[in-house]
């Protein structure tokens, strides 16, 4: 049976789901648009009210985990600002974000570069790094990262310990620059900040602020999304900056969390996905590329704990990624894949965007409409949503980042 958008045949056990037959596969994808309780969802009211939201508790049982915010509190400072930044350029603020428990402090910097030639305020790009702020621009004027940095024999050997050689040792994915040129600014903070990407030390971050039974059922991506979510909040105070216009993107496991940042914080206008592949943009049930015993196995500390439960069994996950991406509706979703990133399953991270449409069909907007992936380096734009597969491999080259931009120019002109 050809795959369509609206599902034809509707099993009912558990929950409801749609069958799905590809020539490579035959998969079934829980339904969209039918409650818990089986109600048919028909209008925006509904799904925002209900369906929504019902989606949102499931990621958070049996996916990511939920992070418990309300045992500690938040506090950021602006420390430094400097209008004359990259000659003259940009405007370069630092913040602290300081996370706060009777326990302890721990802190993440916040690193802002806004573009001086655009009138205030400023749309702004919003997402985490992997080797800490001084990485992605040589600048000189980025504090260095205090905490545990992740080795990364490719490019570098950090010793743990941040040191002035590794400065813009990421810049070529982070055209600082070119983002000022085309009017926005750009916000990062170092996910090692928040929770070092390690087994074994996760714990160390803001997570040493909880009790350990606070903190049993998630995991770090719930950490790094919290981050992200802590960024915004003071993003939305700045007067220079358009809290309007706000755009969340990450890479592959930061494009992880820049999905569900964007899933669970609807204050984000643009989410954006490059190359997130399994536990991102994927669909699970395709079982191409990484699956989740894979990914279970090399990072045992991503997801919650009950998430291990579905390993080799994609069938009996209650959520597929078509609905984690329809959670982010009726805001804008953009899904970057690469032609040769195949452990990323870029044909899945198209079919979840595509399954994704009913809901923004609910509110009236146009949708993608073909299931076949679109040609290679050619954008697809419909509505609120967009899709490109570029050539090449797993990174976030020069292409992914003109499409984004490019994305939120449409998008802001027309919404
Ligand atoms: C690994 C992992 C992916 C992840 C990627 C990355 O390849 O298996 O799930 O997206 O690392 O973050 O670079």
């Amino acid at each position: 049976m050809k795959p369509t958008k609206t599902p034809t045949l509707i099993l009912s056990f558990f929950a409801s789901f749609a069958i799905y037959c590809q020539s490579e596969n035959t998969y079934s994808i829980p339904e969209l648009l039918t409650s818990n309780s089986k109600e048919q969802i028909t209008i925006t009211k509904d799904w925002e009210r209900k369906r929504r939201k019902e989606i949102i508790e499931l990621f958070k049982t049996n996916v990511y985990g939920s992070f418990p915010k309300q045992e500690i509190t938040v506090k950021s400072n602006l420390i430094s600002e400097d209008k004359n930044a990259l000659c003259g350029k940009a405007t370069r603020k630092i913040i602290t974000i300081n996370f706060i428990s009777k326990k302890d402090t721990v802190r993440a910097d916040l690193l802002i570069y806004l573009p001086n030639q655009t009138k205030i305020p400023r749309p702004v790009f919003l997402g985490l790094n992997f080797f800490g702020n001084h990485t992605i621009h040589p600048d000189k004027n980025i504090p260095l990262p205090k905490g545990f940095v992740k080795n990364n024999a490719e490019f570098f050997i950090f010793d743990n310990t941040a040191t002035n050689k590794s400065r813009g040792v990421r810049a070529n994915r982070w055209p600082v620059e070119h983002i000022l040129e085309r009017g926005y600014g750009l916000a990062t903070l170092h996910y090692g900040d928040l929770a070092p990407d390690n087994p074994e030390k996760y714990q160390e971050g803001i997570y040493s602020l909880f009790k350990n039974e606070s903190i049993d059922q998630t995991g770090a991506i719930a950490a790094w999304t919290f981050g992200l979510q802590t960024a915004m909040d003071y993003l939305v105070t700045d007067s220079d900056i358009d809290s309007e216009k706000i755009t969340v993107f990450g890479h592959s496991r930061l494009g992880k969390a820049a999905l569900w940042a964007g899933a669970l914080d609807e204050r984000f206008s643009i989410v954006i996905s490059n190359d997130s592949g399994c536990g991102g943009a994927a669909l699970f049930r395709r079982k191409k590329g990484e699956d989740i015993a894979e990914i279970n196995k090399l990072f045992p500390h991503w997801f919650a704990p009950n998430f291990h439960q579905f390993n080799k069994k994609e069938n009996e996950l209650p959520v597929d990624q078509h609905m984690f991406l329809a959670s982010i509706a009726p805001r804008g979703v953009y899904v970057g894949s690469a032609e040769r990133d195949l452990n990323a399953d870029p044909y899945g991270e198209y079919l979840s965007l595509y399954y994704a449409s009913p809901v923004y069909e609910l509110y009236g907007y146009d949708t993608p409409q073909t299931e076949n992936l679109p040609t290679i380096n050619k954008p697809l734009i419909s509505g609120k949503q967009g899709y490109h597969i570029r050539a090449g491999g797993h990174d976030m080259s020069r292409f992914d980042w003109e499409s984004y931009l490019n994305f939120a120019d449409y998008y802001f002109n027309t919404y």
